[in-house]
This record gives C-alpha cells, sequence and structure tokens, in this order.
C-alpha cells in the first residue's frame, strides 16, 4: 500500500493529459471564414449617464462608413433607424465594424429610404465575465445611451415617423448586458425591440467566481422566465436571436447560448452557426464578429425584419419571428413525416432552399424534376447500454432514413457514425444525391457530408435546464444503389475520445473545487490526528488519504450521482444548498424544463464515472502542487536561514498569545479591507502566510494550502481590479467593501504567521472538536456537489471556518505543548 499515493498520481496526470489531448484534437478547427472589410471613422456621441456610476469611462460612438455615410454634423444627417452595438467581456466598439460597415454599403445599394445607423458602445474594455457589478452598470448606461439617441432622432426634423426603439447587436457578455437593461428602472418600455446576441452564455455565466455575477444572471434569468409567462408582458414586443459558433468556441459553452428555457419560440430563437443555411460552419468566440458567410445572414435579416413606416422599426412579432426563423433556420428542420423532399443538383430557384449537399424543396406544388424522397416516419433504437456497449447497425434501405434515439441525450457524449455499402454500385450516382448524415435535436442540426462522421450535439448538457422528451435523430441521406436489400448499414457506437474532450470544456470548475475538496478532506485527517496527540504533516494526510479515503469517496461519489439522477431525491438535496436555487427552479419548472445542477450536473446514471474520474485528477493535480510547493517552502526555509546564520533569533514564544492581541498588531490588514477588494487582500495575505513558511511538515504549510486552493477562486477578481487601477484609482477603491468577508481570514493568517510552529486550537470539548469536524467535512461535500455552480461559495466557507478557528483559539488560548 506504500505506493498507491504515486499510483494515484500516475493515473491522475495520465487522464489529465489524456483529457487535455483530445480536447486539442476535437475541439481544435481550423477557422474557414471568409473575411470581411470595412472602411471605418467614427464619431463620437456624448451621451449623459446618470444612473451609471461609472460613466464617464463609457463611450458612445456612430459609425461611419468611409465613402458612403453622409458626415454627420447634427441629427438631421441620421438614417431613420438606430441599431445599438454592445460589446462583450474586455471587448471594444470597434468589434461592431463589420456589421455595421455592410448593413450601410447594402442600404447604399438598395437604395432604402430609411438606412440604419449603428451606434458602437465602448466600455473601456471592462471585464464584465467576472464582475456582477459591471454588468449592472454597463447596462444603466445602455439605458441612458438608448434614450439619448432616441432624443437624437425626435430633433431629426425630416422622419415621417419619429422611431421608439432601437434594435441591439451583442457580442458575448453583452447579450446579458442587453437582457439586464430591460429588468432596471431607467429601461424605457418597449425600447428595446429585437436583440442579436452572437456568442452570449445565457444561461449560466462562463465563471461561477464571483457572487455578483451569479446573482445578476439569477435575478435576470427569472425576470426573463416571469415576464412572458404574463399576458400583458412588458416584453410583448421584444424577440431574441441567439447565435453561438459551436464548439470552436472555447470562451463560451456552447450548450449555455440556446434561450428556449427563457424564452417561448414565440419570441426567441437560438441558432448554431452550423446549421444556419449559407453559413455551416463553426466559428470561434472573436471570428463571429465578422465571420463574413455570417453577417451577411445578419444584415439580410436585418432588412427583413425592417419596417421604416413604424415607429420600432419592425415588423410586428409574428412576422418578425418568421422572417427571422426564415434567416436562420433550415426548413428541414420542421419537416414531419407526411412531407415529401425532392432534391435538385444545382439549379436553384426561390421555392427551394440550400443545404451543404445541394438544393431541396419541400412538398411541390406542381411536378418537379428534381429526386423525389420519401420522408418515411423514424426508426426508433433505444438503448444507450447497447449502443455503449456494441454499437448498434441499421440497414438503409431508402434514400433518407431517420433514425430516433431517444435514449442518447446528455451531450456529454459523442457518437461516431459510418455508413458502409453494401452492394457494387449499379448505375453511376451523378444524378443522385450525395451521402450525407445529420443530427438533428430539438435545440440544433447538423450536415456532415461524407460516410463517415462525428457527431456532436448540444442538448442536455450540464448544469442547464433540460426538457425530459428530447433526444438525438440522425437522419442519413443515401444514394439508393443496391437493385435488392439494404444498401448501405449505419454503424453507430459511441466516440470515446470525443467524450472526454467534452468533459474538458464543461467540468472548467472542478479544476479549482476538486482539489479543495481533498485539501479539506486532508486538514481533517490531520487534525483527527493531532487531537489523538499524532503529529503528522500534510504530505502524511494526503497518503492517507489516497490509500484509505479516495476509493470509498470515489464511490460514494459515483453512488450519489446514480441518486441524483432521482428527480425526487435531486429536489430534496438541492433544497438543502446555499444559496437557495428555489425561486431559480421554479422560474425554470413554469416551462415544464428541469435542471440537474448538483455534482455534475447530467441526468443520465450510465455517466456515473465521472465524479471519480474528476476526483481522481484532482487529487493528481493537487499532489502536483504539493510537490511543488513543499519544494517552494524548502527553498525559503534555507534562504532564510542562510539571511540569517550569524544573528540570533528573537526569543521563540512559548505559546501562542490571545488573537486580540494580534486584532491591533493587524490593523495594516484590516484597513487595507476598507479600500481594496477582499479577495485582493485574501491572496495578499496567502502569499504572506506562504513567505513565513518554512517548513513543509508545519501546521502554517497545511493553512497555506488550504488558502492556495480557495485563492484560485478569488485570482480573477484580482485580473478585474488591476484593470481598473489601470484606468481610474478611484473606482478601483470604491467597489467590493465587505470587511466581514476576508476579516477572520486575515486575523488567522497574522496569527499564524507571528508563530514559528503554530498549532491548531487544541479542544478538549468533544462536542467543539464534533463541530470542527463536521465543517470541513461539510466544506467538502459542498465542493464537490455544489461547487460548480456556486464556486464562490468555497471562499465564503473557508472564511467562516477561519473565524470558527478563532473562536476556538479566544476560547482557550494556552495551548498544551507539542511533544
Ligand atoms: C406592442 O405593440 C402593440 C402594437 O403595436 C402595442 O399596442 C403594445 O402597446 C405594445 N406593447 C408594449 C409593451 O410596448
Ligand atoms: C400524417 O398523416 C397521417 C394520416 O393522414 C396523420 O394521422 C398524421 O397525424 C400525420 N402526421 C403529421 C405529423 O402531420
Ligand atoms: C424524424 O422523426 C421524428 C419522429 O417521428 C420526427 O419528429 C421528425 O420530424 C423527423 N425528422 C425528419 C427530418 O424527418
Amino acid at each position: 500500500m506504500a505506493h498507491s499515493p504515486k499510483y494515484v498520481l500516475f493515473a491522475g496526470a495520465l487522464l489529465f493529459l489524456v483529457t487535455a489531448l483530445s480536447f486539442l484534437d476535437v475541439y481544435y478547427e481550423p477557422n474557414t471564414c471568409s473575411m470581411s472589410y470595412s472602411r471605418p471613422s467614427s464619431v463620437e456621441i456624448n451621451v449623459q449617464s446618470p444612473s451609471s456610476k461609472v460613466s464617464t469611462r463609457y463611450r458612445t460612438y456612430l459609425y461611419q462608413e468611409g465613402g458612403v455615410s453622409k458626415v454627420y454634423t447634427g441629427p438631421h444627417t441620421l438614417g431613420g433607424t438606430p441599431v445599438i452595438f454592445i460589446p462583450g467581456n474586455a471587448g471594444s466598439h470597434s468589434q461592431g465594424r463589420s456589421l455595421a460597415a455592410l448593413a450601410i454599403n447594402l442600404g447604399e445599394e438598395l437604395g432604402t429610404e430609411t438606412p440604419f445607423d449603428f451606434f458602437l458602445l465602448h466600455f473601456s474594455e471592462d471585464m464584465s465575465a467576472l464582475h456582477g457589478k459591471t454588468i449592472v452598470d454597463e447596462a444603466a448606461y445602455v439605458n441612458d445611451a438608448i434614450s439619448h439617441i432616441l432624443g437624437l432622432y425626435a430633433q431629426h426634423g425630416n422622419l415621417a415617423v419619429v422611431p421608439s426603439s432601437v434594435i441591439v447587436l451583442c457580442h458575448s457578455m453583452g447579450g446579458i448586458v442587453a437582457r439586464t437593461a430591460v429588468t432596471l428602472d431607467n429601461y424605457i418600455p418597449g425600447s428595446i425591440n429585437t436583440i442579436f446576441t452572437l456568442s452570449t452564455p445565457h444561461i449560466f455565466p462562463p465563471l461561477t467566481l464571483d457572487k455578483d455575477v451569479t446573482m445578476v444572471y439569477d435575478s435576470v434569468n427569472q425576470y426573463w422566465r416571469n415576464c412572458y409567462s404574463e399576458k400583458h408582458s412588458p416584453m410583448e414586443n421584444t424577440t431574441l436571436v441567439s447565435i453561438s459558433g459551436g464548439h470552436i468556441d472555447h470562451m463560451v459553452v456552447p450548450d449555455s447560448t440556446p434561450v428556449d428555457s427563457l424564452i417561448p419560440v414565440t419570441h426567441g430563437l437560438s441558432a448554431f452557426t452550423y446549421s444556419i443555411p449559407k453559413v455551416w460552419r463553426g466559428i470561434d468566440h472573436l471570428a463571429i464578429m465578422w465571420c463574413a458567410e455570417l453577417r451577411s445572414v445578419i444584415v439580410d435579416s436585418l432588412y427583413k425584419i425592417v419596417d421604416s413606416k413604424s415607429p420600432e422599426r419592425t415588423i410586428p412579432v409574428t412576422q418578425r419571428m418568421q422572417a427571422l426563423k426564415s434567416a436562420f433556420k433550415s426548413p428541414i428542420d420542421s419537416l414531419t413525416e407526411n412531407d415529401t423532399l425532392v432534391w435538385h443538383d444545382r439549379t436553384e430557384k426561390a421555392a427551394y432552399f440550400e443545404t451543404p449537399v445541394g438544393f431541396f424543396e419541400v412538398n411541390p406544388k406542381q411536378d418537379s424534376n428534381g429526386l423525389v424522397i420519401p420522408v418515411a416516419q423514424a426508426a426508433h433504437h433505444s438503448s444507450l447500454l447497447w449502443t455503449v456497449l456494441t454499437g448498434i447497425s441499421v440497414p438503409l434501405i431508402e434514400r433518407y432514413t431517420n433514425i430516433s434515439l431517444p435514449t442518447i441525450k446528455s451531450s456529454l457524449l459523442s457518437l461516431q457514425v459510418e455508413v458502409l455499402p453494401q452492394c457494387q454500385p449499379s448505375h453511376a450516382g451523378a444524378n443522385d444525391i450525395p451521402l450525407a448524415i445529420r443530427s438533428w435535436t430539438a435545440r440544433e442540426s447538423r450536415w456532415y457530408v461524407g460516410n463517415t462522421a462525428r457527431i456532436v450535439w448540444y442538448s442536455e448538457s450540464p448544469y442547464m435546464p433540460f426538457d425530459d422528451s428530447r433526444g438525438l435523430y440522425l437522419q442519413i441521406f443515401a444514394p439508393e444503389i443496391c437493385s435488392s436489400g439494404p444498401s448501405h448499414i449505419a454503424r453507430i457506437k459511441v466516440d470515446w475520445w470525443a467524450t472526454l474532450s467534452n468533459l474538458a470544456i464543461n467540468y472548467r470548475a472542478s479544476l479549482a473545487t476538486y482539489p479543495l475538496a481533498v485539501v479539506l478532506i486532508c486538514v481533517f485527517i490531520q487534525l483527527r490526528a493531532f487531537h489523538a496527540n499524532k503529529h503528522i504533516s500534510f504530505s502524511d494526510s494526503l497518503s492517507i488519504f489516497t490509500e484509505k479515503y479516495l476509493l470509498h469517496i470515489a464511490k460514494g461519489l459515483a453512488v450519489t450521482h446514480l441518486a441524483l439522477c432521482w428527480r425526487p431525491l435531486r429536489n430534496l438535496i438541492r433544497s438543502l444548498q446555499m444559496p437557495s436555487e428555489r425561486y431559480n427552479i421554479h422560474a425554470l419548472q413554469r416551462q415544464t424544463f428541469d435542471i440537474h445542477d448538483m455534482l455534475v450536473g447530467v441526468d443520465e446514471p450510465l455517466l456515473f464515472w465521472i465524479p471519480p474520474l474528476l476526483l481522481v485528477m484532482a487529487t493528481a493535480a493537487l499532489m502536483l502542487v504539493h510537490q511543488v510547493l513543499s519544494a517552494i517552502v524548502f527553498a525559503n526555509g534555507w534562504l532564510q536561514n542562510a539571511a540569517c546564520r550569524g544573528c540570533r533569533g528573537p526569543p521563540v514564544p512559548q505559546s501562542l498569545k490571545n488573537p486580540a492581541v494580534y486584532i491591533i498588531g493587524n490593523l495594516f490588514w484590516l484597513s487595507a479591507l476598507f479600500f481594496i477588494p477582499y479577495q485582493v487582500v485574501f491572496i495578499a495575505v496567502t502569499v504572506f502566510l506562504l513567505s513565513k513558511t518554512v517548513d513543509a511538515d508545519s501546521w502554517q504549510y497545511t493553512f497555506s494550502m488550504l488558502f492556495l486552493w480557495t485563492c484560485a477562486i478569488d485570482g480573477p477578481i484580482l485580473v478585474v481590479w488591476a484593470h481598473n487601477i489601470n484606468f481610474e484609482w478611484s473606482l478601483a477603491f470604491s467597489t467590493y467593501r465587505n470587511i466581514v468577508a476576508a476579516a477572520p481570514i486575515v486575523i488567522l493568517v497574522y496569527f499564524l504567521s507571528q508563530h514559528p510552529s503554530p498549532i491548531p486550537p487544541p479542544c478538549d470539548n468533544v462536542l467543539l472538536k464534533r463541530f470542527t469536524y463536521a465543517c470541513l467535512i461539510y466544506m467538502a461535500t459542498y465542493a464537490l456537489v455544489y461547487g460548480a455552480m456556486h464556486t464562490f461559495m468555497m471562499h465564503h466557507l473557508v472564511n467562516y471556518f477561519a473565524g470558527w478557528l478563532l473562536t476556538l483559539y479566544m476560547e482557550r488560548p494556552q495551548p498544551r505543548k507539542l511533544q
């Protein structure tokens, strides 16, 4: 058993490496978009924003296309239809130029009376993904900018109808800013008419490290979910289109972009660029703003929905949704078994629609000379277990086969499909449809040309709302080439390599929370030994963890996963969660959606192996960090010794003093909490504690380890803060004052750093001891079960725990001596 830690390290590191490799292999796709061009110049519009605290940092520009736009000399030179662009996290106004340029040039070509005016907002590249207050500030500015812009049109003097609302284009977090804007007090009802969001993570924030971001998401999503269920909702004329580039966008989990759980189909539409006609490709996070193929679809749709004679500047909701659907969805997505498809090789007519394998027509009015493809009812293939174990084979008899796989839902899985011909071609298939595979779920579809495909889909994904009734469909178009018997056999099996790569993108947050859970369990082991009068080091407790605990906890996680697939139990466990998700769930379940937001967030029993796998990887990561850190601590000890060879050290205090004394000595750090975000203070004191740690066997080291993993959660706030300092000191020092959120840790760290070898509060009282253990176990469980959606809570829990330890020290300031 002595070698088991190394074995775990090896297995975990290997798994980690394989997952990383599969991710690089599967998720890396070259960008195939054509470049788009523009001749930008812009005029700044002076928007006063009393509602936004930081409006001096924000700007509004009117886009002017060189050689086309009228030079702006005042409101009378405006065109007539306002469009606003909202950039995303750390984005810039110039990202909107590509869409603006095409829309303006197209207007010039068409000679329309009311060309679009593009107002591009600039938020000083603020980091809205990491900081909830920034989202709200930007949203307040958006409303003020809209009211200012609509005011400009009122001064135009030359418009038959003055616009009363704007169209909004958003990139990434900008979509959340737009959706937050309508919930604020300074929103003018009806002033946002249509929202296009590109790569916006609507459902769930890309990182759950800041409590405010999560709170903004919760309240905004609740608002949207509730408001469309009212009869005369304030949003009844507002429509939303969410477009995602699919899995080559590594910034945003593609599964968090569909809005079907937020907005009814009468007002909202989600599309993946893989399935948008004429685009048919994945687009990465930044390219989605300039991809020429996509921008022409978006601009075309703008011209389809615009109506210069109405104050809203768009056609009524029902027609608008129809126009948007025809731009972003293929008619083949709404085919039923009674329809007839006709395939055409080339010739394009108005009634045809384009696909990657030629043109189609649904239910042609008169005889057409194409190839008729009857649409049959779907053939069902049920068992996921069977697919996993042996794969399934489906004989293809017709040119078109619709295969239903109702049990394959979780988009963590990927499939490999291979279509094998069964006979020699009886004739050269020149006038025949090419072999193509299409995957279809209620949320999206995708074409694969050729006889093999790796199927990736976005439907039932970790932590996302899902609707039980949906599964995967595979549709195969095959040239009919055999005189008798099936022409092809389709072989469908699970693609494990791609499945592994899906874990990498979906469980990024576990990289912080799972190792933290292991650290907490190690602290528990160490503390129990200490209370039993044995001193063991962190290293020892890590070995004990891997030898005695790891296997049991892994089994426990697998069983918990299975149990959580049962909905009543899930609801029960969820009700113990802190902060409570009750209102979110209630708003969701109103629309027949359910959510699995705990542990690994999937409702598929066969994926029971994921939590143990993550645990092993996390343990290996912790072991690696431990190796590196103890080397650093050793070097630190050696350096401090060398520096102080001649000098006699200060007298070593025999015992820890009452921490009340330290509060005064600690005023420097505590006063910092009045000015600096608590997360930054926390990172600073952790570094301070580490610099004082000279012995990897000491309790100082154990606490450093615990705080270090908690720091991983707070790190991004440091980045935001450093960015803000760069811009404006007063702003950087004015937000996030929350003294209670770090004071206990600060005092504890100071306390520990004052003693060369501090020990935990010895507690003789059995109840207090048990309570301390229970705290550690609860925190570890929280990190494992709820950590993914509430990562920020780990900071607070560790902070409360520090407060508890301080209380114990106070209760009995005179410790017994170490043996
Ligand atoms: C929506 O549009 C209709 C028709 O133009 C109008 O009567 C109604 O007041 C609008 N609703 C809102 C909330 O603006
Ligand atoms: C297809 O036609 C049959 C018979 O006319 C009918 O019962 C069935 O409901 C139709 N299916 C759809 C999806 O329209
Ligand atoms: C495939 O079959 C299902 C179930 O019968 C049906 O709902 C769906 O519309 C079909 N899709 C196509 C494209 O034929």
